[in-house]
Protein backbone atom coordinates (compact mmCIF):
# COMPACT_ATOMS: atom_id res chain seq x y z
CA UNK A 1 0.00 0.00 0.00
CA UNK A 2 2.83 2.07 1.35
CA UNK A 3 4.84 1.25 -1.15
CA UNK A 4 2.21 1.79 -4.09
CA UNK A 5 1.45 5.45 -2.58
CA UNK A 6 5.25 6.41 -2.85
CA UNK A 7 5.36 5.07 -6.58
CA UNK A 8 2.22 7.21 -7.71
CA UNK A 9 4.04 9.67 -5.68
CA UNK A 10 7.33 9.63 -7.52
CA UNK A 11 5.55 9.08 -10.71
CA UNK A 12 3.44 12.35 -10.55
CA UNK A 13 6.95 14.28 -9.39
CA UNK A 14 8.29 12.92 -12.26
CA UNK A 15 5.60 14.00 -14.67
CA UNK A 16 5.55 17.72 -13.01
CA UNK A 17 9.29 18.28 -13.11
CA UNK A 18 9.02 16.74 -16.50
CA UNK A 19 6.04 19.35 -17.55
CA UNK A 20 8.22 22.11 -15.52
CA UNK A 21 11.02 21.48 -18.05
CA UNK A 22 9.21 21.60 -21.15
CA UNK A 23 7.12 24.82 -20.21
CA UNK A 24 10.53 26.22 -19.02
CA UNK A 25 12.09 25.24 -22.38
CA UNK A 26 8.59 27.12 -24.26
CA UNK A 27 9.40 29.52 -22.67
CA UNK A 28 13.06 30.32 -23.45
CA UNK A 29 11.77 29.56 -26.91
CA UNK A 30 9.69 31.85 -26.89
CA UNK A 31 11.97 34.31 -25.48
CA UNK A 32 14.33 33.51 -28.07
CA UNK A 33 11.88 34.64 -30.99
CA UNK A 34 11.91 38.61 -29.41
CA UNK A 35 13.09 40.64 -31.47
CA UNK A 36 15.87 42.35 -29.58
CA UNK A 37 14.95 45.92 -28.27
CA UNK A 38 12.00 47.73 -27.08
CA UNK A 39 10.11 46.51 -30.59
CA UNK A 40 10.34 43.18 -29.16
CA UNK A 41 9.25 43.53 -25.65
CA UNK A 42 6.02 45.47 -26.05
CA UNK A 43 5.28 44.93 -22.09
CA UNK A 44 8.71 46.35 -21.29
CA UNK A 45 8.18 49.68 -24.25
CA UNK A 46 4.89 49.94 -22.80
CA UNK A 47 6.60 50.08 -19.18
CA UNK A 48 9.43 52.25 -20.38
CA UNK A 49 6.93 54.93 -22.11
CA UNK A 50 4.87 55.55 -18.62
CA UNK A 51 8.31 56.67 -17.15
CA UNK A 52 9.23 59.06 -19.71
CA UNK A 53 8.32 62.45 -17.93
CA UNK A 54 7.31 65.57 -20.08
CA UNK A 55 9.63 68.33 -20.52
CA UNK A 56 10.44 70.25 -23.37
CA UNK A 57 13.06 73.18 -24.68
CA UNK A 58 12.46 76.74 -24.47
CA UNK A 59 13.49 79.27 -27.43
CA UNK A 60 17.55 79.16 -25.92
CA UNK A 61 17.49 75.10 -25.64
CA UNK A 62 15.04 74.90 -28.67
CA UNK A 63 18.53 75.60 -31.31
CA UNK A 64 20.67 73.94 -29.09
CA UNK A 65 19.61 70.39 -27.83
CA UNK A 66 23.22 69.22 -29.93
CA UNK A 67 25.42 71.73 -28.25
CA UNK A 68 25.98 72.98 -31.96
CA UNK A 69 28.72 76.29 -32.67
CA UNK A 70 27.20 79.77 -32.24
CA UNK A 71 27.35 79.99 -36.37
CA UNK A 72 24.85 76.80 -36.70
CA UNK A 73 22.91 78.00 -34.07
CA UNK A 74 22.54 81.28 -35.86
CA UNK A 75 21.89 79.64 -38.65
CA UNK A 76 19.17 77.72 -37.28
CA UNK A 77 17.68 80.69 -35.88
CA UNK A 78 17.52 82.65 -39.06
CA UNK A 79 16.00 79.93 -40.78
CA UNK A 80 13.20 79.22 -37.87
CA UNK A 81 12.14 82.80 -37.99
CA UNK A 82 11.80 83.10 -42.22
CA UNK A 83 10.37 79.92 -42.25
CA UNK A 84 7.57 80.73 -38.99
CA UNK A 85 6.90 84.31 -41.34
CA UNK A 86 6.57 82.69 -44.62
CA UNK A 87 4.05 79.58 -42.72
CA UNK A 88 2.17 82.78 -41.02
CA UNK A 89 1.96 84.45 -44.45
CA UNK A 90 0.88 81.42 -46.26
CA UNK A 91 -1.44 79.45 -44.46
CA UNK A 92 -3.67 82.14 -41.80
CA UNK A 93 -6.83 79.97 -42.65
CA UNK A 94 -5.81 76.53 -42.65
CA UNK A 95 -3.62 77.06 -39.58
CA UNK A 96 -6.64 79.37 -37.61
CA UNK A 97 -9.24 76.49 -38.45
CA UNK A 98 -7.17 74.01 -37.36
CA UNK A 99 -6.19 75.60 -33.96
CA UNK A 100 -10.13 75.97 -33.60
CA UNK A 101 -10.58 72.44 -34.10
CA UNK A 102 -7.76 71.31 -31.28
CA UNK A 103 -9.48 71.93 -28.42
CA UNK A 104 -12.41 69.52 -29.26
CA UNK A 105 -11.30 67.20 -31.73
CA UNK A 106 -8.64 65.13 -29.91
CA UNK A 107 -7.15 63.75 -32.76
CA UNK A 108 -6.38 67.15 -34.36
CA UNK A 109 -4.31 67.82 -30.98
CA UNK A 110 -2.99 64.36 -31.11
CA UNK A 111 -1.60 64.50 -34.11
CA UNK A 112 -0.85 67.98 -34.64
CA UNK A 113 1.47 67.47 -31.05
CA UNK A 114 2.95 63.91 -32.25
CA UNK A 115 4.41 65.25 -35.93
CA UNK A 116 8.22 66.09 -34.26
CA UNK A 117 9.82 64.87 -31.03
CA UNK A 118 7.76 66.02 -27.93
CA UNK A 119 10.66 68.27 -26.30
CA UNK A 120 10.38 70.37 -29.48
CA UNK A 121 6.74 70.29 -30.31
CA UNK A 122 5.11 73.26 -28.39
CA UNK A 123 7.17 75.99 -29.69
CA UNK A 124 6.76 73.97 -33.49
CA UNK A 125 3.11 74.50 -33.58
CA UNK A 126 3.45 77.88 -32.00
CA UNK A 127 6.27 79.48 -34.42
CA UNK A 128 5.10 77.01 -37.91
CA UNK A 129 1.18 77.70 -37.47
CA UNK A 130 -0.14 75.25 -40.08
CA UNK A 131 -2.84 72.98 -40.25
CA UNK A 132 -4.30 69.74 -42.45
CA UNK A 133 -8.01 70.92 -43.62
CA UNK A 134 -8.08 70.63 -47.25
CA UNK A 135 -10.91 72.54 -49.56
CA UNK A 136 -10.15 70.83 -52.60
CA UNK A 137 -8.29 68.23 -54.69
CA UNK A 138 -7.33 67.55 -58.29
CA UNK A 139 -4.90 65.73 -59.98
CA UNK A 140 -2.24 64.75 -57.93
CA UNK A 141 -2.96 68.55 -56.10
CA UNK A 142 -4.71 69.38 -52.49
CA UNK A 143 -5.50 72.65 -52.09
CA UNK A 144 -5.85 74.17 -48.43
CA UNK A 145 -8.53 76.88 -47.23
CA UNK A 146 -5.97 80.04 -48.12
CA UNK A 147 -5.88 78.32 -52.04
CA UNK A 148 -2.22 77.10 -51.47
CA UNK A 149 -1.81 74.45 -54.02
CA UNK A 150 0.30 70.70 -53.01
CA UNK A 151 1.22 67.65 -54.37
CA UNK A 152 -0.75 65.17 -52.43
CA UNK A 153 2.06 62.77 -51.24
CA UNK A 154 -0.52 62.06 -47.74
CA UNK A 155 -1.65 59.29 -50.11
CA UNK A 156 -5.12 59.69 -47.65
CA UNK A 157 -3.82 56.99 -45.57
CA UNK A 158 -2.54 54.11 -48.64
CA UNK A 159 -6.27 54.84 -50.18
CA UNK A 160 -5.25 56.91 -53.11
CA UNK A 161 -3.46 54.81 -55.38
CA UNK A 162 -5.40 56.06 -58.40
CA UNK A 163 -5.32 59.43 -57.64
CA UNK A 164 -8.51 61.44 -56.31
CA UNK A 165 -10.02 62.22 -59.42
CA UNK A 166 -10.55 58.75 -60.14
CA UNK A 167 -12.20 58.04 -56.61
CA UNK A 168 -14.54 60.70 -57.33
CA UNK A 169 -15.43 59.10 -60.19
CA UNK A 170 -15.79 55.69 -58.12
CA UNK A 171 -18.06 57.12 -55.48
CA UNK A 172 -19.95 59.02 -58.12
CA UNK A 173 -21.05 55.52 -59.90
CA UNK A 174 -21.21 53.79 -56.65
CA UNK A 175 -23.80 56.58 -55.88
CA UNK A 176 -25.60 55.90 -59.11
CA UNK A 177 -25.17 52.02 -59.04
CA UNK A 178 -27.02 51.99 -55.65
CA UNK A 179 -29.44 55.09 -56.80
CA UNK A 180 -32.67 52.56 -56.75
CA UNK A 181 -32.00 50.27 -54.02
CA UNK A 182 -31.00 53.18 -51.72
CA UNK A 183 -29.48 52.60 -47.92
CA UNK A 184 -30.77 49.27 -47.60
CA UNK A 185 -28.94 47.31 -44.62
CA UNK A 186 -29.34 43.73 -44.09
CA UNK A 187 -30.19 42.54 -47.24
CA UNK A 188 -27.79 42.81 -50.36
CA UNK A 189 -27.43 44.28 -53.52
CA UNK A 190 -27.26 42.36 -56.42
CA UNK A 191 -23.60 43.91 -57.26
CA UNK A 192 -22.09 43.03 -54.16
CA UNK A 193 -22.56 39.08 -56.07
CA UNK A 194 -20.26 40.65 -58.76
CA UNK A 195 -17.79 41.66 -56.03
CA UNK A 196 -17.42 38.78 -54.41
CA UNK A 197 -16.85 36.52 -57.81
CA UNK A 198 -14.03 39.21 -58.56
CA UNK A 199 -12.49 39.31 -54.85
CA UNK A 200 -12.30 35.24 -54.95
CA UNK A 201 -10.40 35.17 -58.61
CA UNK A 202 -8.06 37.91 -57.22
CA UNK A 203 -7.66 36.44 -53.87
CA UNK A 204 -7.48 32.86 -54.98
CA UNK A 205 -9.94 31.84 -52.10
CA UNK A 206 -13.08 31.01 -51.38
CA UNK A 207 -15.16 33.19 -49.44
CA UNK A 208 -15.58 37.04 -48.81
CA UNK A 209 -16.96 38.94 -45.91
CA UNK A 210 -17.60 42.62 -45.85
CA UNK A 211 -16.66 45.00 -43.00
CA UNK A 212 -16.48 48.54 -42.90
CA UNK A 213 -12.75 49.09 -41.98
CA UNK A 214 -9.63 47.34 -42.31
CA UNK A 215 -9.38 47.31 -38.66
CA UNK A 216 -12.47 45.27 -38.67
CA UNK A 217 -11.58 42.96 -41.43
CA UNK A 218 -8.60 41.92 -39.38
CA UNK A 219 -10.32 41.50 -36.08
CA UNK A 220 -12.57 38.96 -38.12
CA UNK A 221 -10.00 37.41 -39.50
CA UNK A 222 -7.94 36.46 -36.05
CA UNK A 223 -11.33 35.54 -34.63
CA UNK A 224 -12.40 33.31 -37.26
CA UNK A 225 -8.75 31.49 -37.14
CA UNK A 226 -9.34 31.04 -33.30
CA UNK A 227 -12.69 30.09 -33.66
CA UNK A 228 -11.41 27.09 -35.82
CA UNK A 229 -8.71 26.07 -34.59
CA UNK A 230 -9.87 26.44 -31.17
CA UNK A 231 -6.68 28.33 -30.26
CA UNK A 232 -6.31 31.35 -28.69
CA UNK A 233 -3.12 33.43 -29.63
CA UNK A 234 -2.16 35.46 -32.51
CA UNK A 235 1.26 36.07 -33.42
CA UNK A 236 2.04 39.54 -35.11
CA UNK A 237 5.55 40.36 -35.91
CA UNK A 238 8.04 43.26 -33.94
CA UNK A 239 6.60 47.15 -35.38
CA UNK A 240 3.89 45.39 -37.63
CA UNK A 241 0.78 47.66 -37.76
CA UNK A 242 -2.74 45.71 -38.36
CA UNK A 243 -5.11 48.73 -37.21
CA UNK A 244 -5.90 49.95 -34.00
CA UNK A 245 -7.53 46.57 -32.17
CA UNK A 246 -6.30 45.53 -28.86
CA UNK A 247 -5.08 42.25 -29.89
CA UNK A 248 -2.66 43.76 -32.77
CA UNK A 249 -1.74 46.17 -30.86
CA UNK A 250 0.13 44.86 -27.79
CA UNK A 251 2.20 47.82 -26.45
CA UNK A 252 2.53 51.56 -26.35
CA UNK A 253 -0.59 53.36 -27.46
CA UNK A 254 -2.67 50.25 -26.23
CA UNK A 255 -3.90 50.67 -22.50
CA UNK A 256 -5.52 47.18 -22.14
CA UNK A 257 -2.87 44.37 -21.93
CA UNK A 258 -2.62 42.09 -24.85
CA UNK A 259 -2.54 38.71 -23.27
CA UNK A 260 -3.41 36.31 -25.94
CA UNK A 261 -0.98 37.67 -28.61
CA UNK A 262 2.36 37.03 -28.97
CA UNK A 263 4.97 39.52 -30.80
CA UNK A 264 7.97 37.79 -32.36
CA UNK A 265 11.06 38.80 -34.63
CA UNK A 266 10.25 39.04 -38.54
CA UNK A 267 12.46 36.72 -40.76
CA UNK A 268 13.66 34.90 -37.56
CA UNK A 269 14.59 31.07 -37.36
CA UNK A 270 13.85 31.15 -33.60
CA UNK A 271 10.46 32.68 -34.64
CA UNK A 272 9.73 29.52 -37.17
CA UNK A 273 10.89 27.00 -34.13
CA UNK A 274 8.29 28.86 -32.00
CA UNK A 275 5.68 28.65 -34.99
CA UNK A 276 6.48 25.06 -35.45
CA UNK A 277 6.49 24.07 -31.81
CA UNK A 278 3.61 25.92 -29.99
CA UNK A 279 -0.04 24.11 -29.87
CA UNK A 280 -1.54 27.11 -28.40
CA UNK A 281 -1.15 29.42 -32.20
CA UNK A 282 -4.44 30.02 -34.25
CA UNK A 283 -2.46 32.47 -36.91
CA UNK A 284 0.37 34.14 -37.63
CA UNK A 285 -0.17 37.89 -39.13
CA UNK A 286 1.83 39.23 -41.68
CA UNK A 287 2.11 42.94 -42.96
CA UNK A 288 3.74 42.97 -46.43
CA UNK A 289 4.64 46.40 -45.73
CA UNK A 290 7.60 45.48 -43.00
CA UNK A 291 9.45 44.26 -45.98
CA UNK A 292 10.83 47.83 -46.32
CA UNK A 293 11.76 47.64 -42.61
CA UNK A 294 11.80 44.20 -40.98
CA UNK A 295 11.27 44.59 -37.51
CA UNK A 296 10.75 48.13 -36.99
CA UNK A 297 7.84 49.92 -36.50
CA UNK A 298 6.22 52.55 -38.97
CA UNK A 299 8.60 55.26 -39.36
CA UNK A 300 7.17 58.43 -37.92
CA UNK A 301 9.24 61.68 -37.45
CA UNK A 302 8.08 61.82 -33.32
CA UNK A 303 10.52 59.32 -33.23
CA UNK A 304 13.26 61.30 -35.27
CA UNK A 305 15.72 61.98 -32.47
CA UNK A 306 18.69 60.25 -35.03
CA UNK A 307 19.39 59.25 -37.88
CA UNK A 308 19.18 55.90 -37.46
CA UNK A 309 15.91 54.96 -39.39
CA UNK A 310 16.68 52.17 -42.06
CA UNK A 311 14.23 50.84 -44.92
CA UNK A 312 14.99 49.11 -48.18
CA UNK A 313 13.36 45.92 -49.78
CA UNK A 314 15.01 42.88 -49.98
CA UNK A 315 12.18 41.18 -52.07
CA UNK A 316 14.00 38.20 -53.01
CA UNK A 317 15.13 37.35 -49.48
CA UNK A 318 11.26 38.34 -47.86
CA UNK A 319 9.77 36.15 -50.57
CA UNK A 320 11.80 33.16 -49.40
CA UNK A 321 11.27 33.92 -45.91
CA UNK A 322 6.99 33.88 -46.57
CA UNK A 323 7.43 31.17 -48.47
CA UNK A 324 8.77 29.22 -44.90
CA UNK A 325 6.82 30.63 -42.74
CA UNK A 326 3.80 29.39 -44.71
CA UNK A 327 5.07 26.01 -44.85
CA UNK A 328 5.79 26.09 -41.25
CA UNK A 329 1.82 27.13 -40.21
CA UNK A 330 0.82 24.74 -42.94
CA UNK A 331 2.62 21.95 -40.74
CA UNK A 332 1.40 23.11 -37.58
CA UNK A 333 -2.07 23.86 -38.57
CA UNK A 334 -1.97 27.76 -38.31
CA UNK A 335 -3.70 30.16 -39.73
CA UNK A 336 -1.37 32.10 -42.44
CA UNK A 337 -3.11 35.88 -42.93
CA UNK A 338 -1.64 38.41 -44.74
CA UNK A 339 -2.99 41.89 -43.81
CA UNK A 340 -2.84 43.19 -47.30
CA UNK A 341 -4.80 46.14 -46.27
CA UNK A 342 -2.33 48.61 -47.29
CA UNK A 343 -0.34 46.79 -49.82
CA UNK A 344 -3.43 45.16 -52.03
CA UNK A 345 -3.56 46.74 -55.02
CA UNK A 346 -0.42 49.02 -54.82
CA UNK A 347 2.43 45.94 -55.41
CA UNK A 348 0.86 44.31 -58.07
CA UNK A 349 -2.83 43.62 -59.12
CA UNK A 350 -2.96 40.81 -56.63
CA UNK A 351 -0.94 42.63 -54.39
CA UNK A 352 1.74 41.56 -52.05
CA UNK A 353 0.65 37.75 -52.53
CA UNK A 354 1.56 38.34 -56.26
CA UNK A 355 4.30 40.39 -55.02
CA UNK A 356 6.00 37.72 -52.78
CA UNK A 357 4.91 34.58 -54.46
CA UNK A 358 2.55 33.87 -51.36
CA UNK A 359 -0.81 31.94 -51.12
CA UNK A 360 -2.10 32.87 -47.29
CA UNK A 361 -5.18 30.77 -45.74
CA UNK A 362 -7.25 34.29 -45.91
CA UNK A 363 -6.10 37.91 -46.68
CA UNK A 364 -7.02 40.71 -45.40
CA UNK A 365 -8.25 44.09 -48.23
CA UNK A 366 -9.65 47.53 -47.21
CA UNK A 367 -8.56 50.89 -47.80
CA UNK A 368 -8.26 51.66 -52.11
CA UNK A 369 -10.75 48.86 -52.77
CA UNK A 370 -13.62 50.47 -51.37
CA UNK A 371 -13.44 53.22 -54.25
CA UNK A 372 -12.87 56.00 -52.03
CA UNK A 373 -15.65 55.31 -49.43
CA UNK A 374 -14.76 53.18 -46.33
CA UNK A 375 -14.32 49.47 -46.03
CA UNK A 376 -12.61 46.05 -45.38
CA UNK A 377 -12.55 43.06 -46.40
CA UNK A 378 -11.72 39.09 -45.53
CA UNK A 379 -10.87 36.32 -48.19
CA UNK A 380 -10.21 32.82 -46.95
CA UNK A 381 -10.28 29.19 -47.54
CA UNK A 382 -14.44 28.06 -47.20
CA UNK A 383 -13.68 25.89 -44.35
CA UNK A 384 -12.01 28.80 -42.06
CA UNK A 385 -14.77 31.52 -43.19
CA UNK A 386 -17.89 29.36 -41.88
CA UNK A 387 -19.48 31.07 -39.20
CA UNK A 388 -20.94 27.79 -37.98
CA UNK A 389 -19.69 24.71 -37.04
CA UNK A 390 -21.78 21.71 -39.08
CA UNK A 391 -22.01 18.98 -35.59
CA UNK A 392 -22.53 22.11 -32.90
CA UNK A 393 -25.41 24.18 -33.99
CA UNK A 394 -24.63 26.17 -31.04
CA UNK A 395 -21.68 27.27 -31.27
CA UNK A 396 -21.29 29.75 -33.80
CA UNK A 397 -18.61 32.56 -34.79
CA UNK A 398 -20.67 35.66 -34.06
CA UNK A 399 -19.76 38.98 -37.06
CA UNK A 400 -22.11 41.18 -37.99
CA UNK A 401 -21.64 44.82 -38.61
CA UNK A 402 -24.77 47.58 -39.24
CA UNK A 403 -22.95 49.15 -42.28
CA UNK A 404 -21.22 45.87 -43.48
CA UNK A 405 -22.03 45.45 -47.39
CA UNK A 406 -23.62 49.29 -47.70
CA UNK A 407 -25.11 49.18 -51.34
CA UNK A 408 -23.01 52.60 -51.95
CA UNK A 409 -19.64 51.62 -50.84
CA UNK A 410 -20.42 48.13 -52.63
CA UNK A 411 -21.24 50.21 -55.93
CA UNK A 412 -18.12 51.98 -55.62
CA UNK A 413 -16.16 48.75 -55.32
CA UNK A 414 -17.38 47.52 -58.40
CA UNK A 415 -16.17 50.61 -59.91
CA UNK A 416 -12.71 50.38 -58.64
CA UNK A 417 -12.58 46.16 -59.30
CA UNK A 418 -13.72 47.61 -62.93
CA UNK A 419 -10.55 49.22 -63.16
CA UNK A 420 -8.74 46.62 -61.55
CA UNK A 421 -10.23 44.55 -64.50
CA UNK A 422 -9.54 47.12 -67.44
CA UNK A 423 -7.02 47.87 -70.10
CA UNK A 424 -5.92 50.96 -68.35
CA UNK A 425 -5.32 48.73 -65.32
CA UNK A 426 -3.13 46.19 -66.91
CA UNK A 427 -1.07 49.39 -68.33
CA UNK A 428 -0.47 51.04 -64.61
CA UNK A 429 0.95 48.25 -63.31
CA UNK A 430 3.16 47.28 -66.41
CA UNK A 431 6.68 48.22 -64.92
CA UNK A 432 5.29 50.01 -61.87
CA UNK A 433 7.97 48.65 -59.54
CA UNK A 434 11.03 49.57 -62.48
CA UNK A 435 9.06 53.06 -62.65
CA UNK A 436 8.92 54.02 -59.06
CA UNK A 437 12.65 52.68 -58.76
CA UNK A 438 14.28 54.30 -61.29
CA UNK A 439 12.37 57.40 -59.83
CA UNK A 440 13.87 57.09 -56.17
CA UNK A 441 17.29 56.21 -57.48
CA UNK A 442 17.85 59.47 -59.71
CA UNK A 443 16.33 61.72 -56.81
CA UNK A 444 18.93 59.72 -54.52
CA UNK A 445 21.26 60.21 -57.14
CA UNK A 446 20.65 64.56 -57.22
CA UNK A 447 20.80 64.65 -53.34
CA UNK A 448 24.01 62.67 -53.24
CA UNK A 449 25.74 64.79 -55.93
CA UNK A 450 24.41 67.82 -53.81
CA UNK A 451 26.30 66.35 -50.81
CA UNK A 452 22.90 66.88 -49.11
CA UNK A 453 21.74 64.33 -46.16
CA UNK A 454 18.46 63.12 -46.89
CA UNK A 455 17.75 59.61 -48.84
CA UNK A 456 14.37 58.12 -49.69
CA UNK A 457 14.05 54.30 -50.30
CA UNK A 458 10.90 52.43 -51.34
CA UNK A 459 8.35 49.91 -52.07
CA UNK A 460 6.77 50.88 -55.40
CA UNK A 461 4.59 53.73 -54.62
CA UNK A 462 5.47 54.18 -50.39
CA UNK A 463 8.94 55.96 -49.80
CA UNK A 464 10.28 56.90 -46.80
CA UNK A 465 13.34 59.32 -46.10
CA UNK A 466 16.44 58.25 -44.44
CA UNK A 467 19.43 60.55 -43.51
CA UNK A 468 22.88 59.87 -44.34
CA UNK A 469 24.41 62.44 -41.18
CA UNK A 470 24.03 62.25 -38.12
CA UNK A 471 21.38 65.15 -36.50
CA UNK A 472 19.00 65.66 -33.81
CA UNK A 473 16.84 67.82 -35.85
CA UNK A 474 15.53 65.52 -39.38
CA UNK A 475 12.39 66.36 -38.59
CA UNK A 476 12.45 69.71 -39.45
CA UNK A 477 13.33 68.77 -43.39
CA UNK A 478 8.99 68.43 -43.25
CA UNK A 479 8.54 71.88 -42.38
CA UNK A 480 10.81 72.82 -45.38
CA UNK A 481 8.98 69.78 -47.64
CA UNK A 482 5.86 72.00 -47.07
CA UNK A 483 6.91 75.33 -47.40
CA UNK A 484 8.08 73.45 -51.11
CA UNK A 485 4.51 72.43 -51.94
CA UNK A 486 4.90 68.88 -50.94
CA UNK A 487 1.72 68.03 -48.87
CA UNK A 488 2.61 65.00 -46.07
CA UNK A 489 0.66 62.58 -43.36
CA UNK A 490 1.24 63.49 -39.79
CA UNK A 491 4.18 60.64 -39.62
CA UNK A 492 6.00 63.53 -42.04
CA UNK A 493 9.33 62.35 -43.75
CA UNK A 494 8.20 58.91 -42.22
CA UNK A 495 6.25 57.71 -45.00
CA UNK A 496 5.97 59.28 -48.62
CA UNK A 497 2.34 57.67 -50.43
CA UNK A 498 2.63 58.26 -53.87
CA UNK A 499 -0.83 57.78 -56.43
CA UNK A 500 -0.38 56.14 -59.93
CA UNK A 501 -1.39 59.73 -61.02
CA UNK A 502 1.86 60.83 -60.68
CA UNK A 503 2.89 61.09 -64.15
CA UNK A 504 7.14 61.86 -65.15
CA UNK A 505 6.45 65.64 -65.35
CA UNK A 506 4.49 65.72 -61.47
CA UNK A 507 7.00 63.60 -60.35
CA UNK A 508 9.85 65.75 -61.63
CA UNK A 509 8.13 68.90 -60.19
CA UNK A 510 8.35 66.72 -56.74
CA UNK A 511 11.71 66.02 -56.97
CA UNK A 512 12.82 69.81 -57.74
CA UNK A 513 10.79 70.77 -54.97
CA UNK A 514 12.17 67.76 -52.55
CA UNK A 515 15.74 68.89 -53.41
CA UNK A 516 14.92 72.59 -52.68
CA UNK A 517 13.71 71.68 -49.89
CA UNK A 518 16.89 69.46 -48.35
CA UNK A 519 18.84 72.32 -49.44
CA UNK A 520 17.27 74.92 -47.49
CA UNK A 521 17.17 72.29 -44.63
CA UNK A 522 21.04 71.77 -44.53
CA UNK A 523 21.54 75.86 -45.39
CA UNK A 524 19.91 76.54 -42.33
CA UNK A 525 21.78 74.10 -40.07
CA UNK A 526 19.58 71.41 -39.15
CA UNK A 527 21.87 68.47 -41.39
CA UNK A 528 24.55 69.31 -38.67
CA UNK A 529 25.49 66.80 -35.83
CA UNK A 530 28.17 67.03 -33.41
CA UNK A 531 31.42 66.64 -35.15
CA UNK A 532 32.42 62.56 -34.67
CA UNK A 533 28.94 61.58 -33.09
CA UNK A 534 27.12 58.53 -33.87
CA UNK A 535 23.47 58.12 -33.85
CA UNK A 536 24.16 56.28 -30.60
CA UNK A 537 25.51 59.02 -28.96
CA UNK A 538 22.71 61.55 -29.99
CA UNK A 539 20.12 59.16 -28.47
CA UNK A 540 22.50 59.00 -25.12
CA UNK A 541 22.42 62.29 -24.96
CA UNK A 542 18.20 62.17 -25.16
CA UNK A 543 18.15 59.54 -22.34
CA UNK A 544 20.63 61.29 -20.16
CA UNK A 545 18.12 64.82 -20.96
CA UNK A 546 15.15 62.07 -20.13
CA UNK A 547 16.96 61.01 -17.09
CA UNK A 548 17.52 64.52 -15.53
CA UNK A 549 14.03 65.46 -16.29
CA UNK A 550 12.76 62.35 -14.26
CA UNK A 551 15.11 63.40 -11.16
CA UNK A 552 13.87 67.01 -11.69
CA UNK A 553 17.30 68.14 -12.74
CA UNK A 554 16.03 69.50 -16.17
C1 LIG B 1 -1.82 46.74 -42.83
C2 LIG B 1 -2.97 47.45 -42.20
N1 LIG B 1 -3.91 46.73 -41.58
C3 LIG B 1 -4.98 47.32 -41.03
C4 LIG B 1 -5.14 48.68 -41.07
C5 LIG B 1 -6.34 49.33 -40.44
O1 LIG B 1 -7.20 49.81 -41.40
P1 LIG B 1 -8.26 50.94 -41.01
O2 LIG B 1 -7.48 52.17 -40.70
O3 LIG B 1 -9.15 51.06 -42.22
O4 LIG B 1 -9.01 50.45 -39.81
C6 LIG B 1 -4.18 49.47 -41.70
C7 LIG B 1 -4.30 50.94 -41.72
O5 LIG B 1 -3.39 51.66 -41.98
C8 LIG B 1 -3.06 48.84 -42.28
O6 LIG B 1 -2.10 49.54 -42.90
Amino acid sequence: MKLGRWMLGTAGLALAVRGGVRRGHERLRLSRAKQRGLVGHVRMAKRVAGLVPFYEFDEHDFFRADDPPEDVVAARTSGFARLSQLYRERFPKTAALTAEMRESVPDIAFTGAYRVPFQFSRLVREQLPSGSVWQRSQGVMLTDLDGNSFYDLTGSYGVNLLGTDAYKAMIARGVETAQELGPVLGGLHPVVADNVRRLKEISGLDAVSFHMSGTEAVMQAVRLARYHTGRSHLVRFAGAYHGWWGDVQPGIGNPVPADRTYTLADMSEATLDVLATRRDIACVLVNPLQAMHPNAGGPGDSALVDSSRRAGVDRAAYSAWLARLAETCRANGIVLIVDEVFTGFRLAPRGACEYFGIAPDMVTYGKTLGGGLPVGVVCGRAELMRRTKPDRPADICFARGTFNSHPYVMGAMDAFLDWHASDEAAVAYAGLDERWNARAASLNARLQAEGLSPRVANLGTVWTCLYTRPSRYNWMLQYYLRAEGLALGWTGTGRFIFSLAFGDAEFAAVADRFVAAARAFERDGWAWGPPGATDRDLRRRVLREVAAAKLGLG
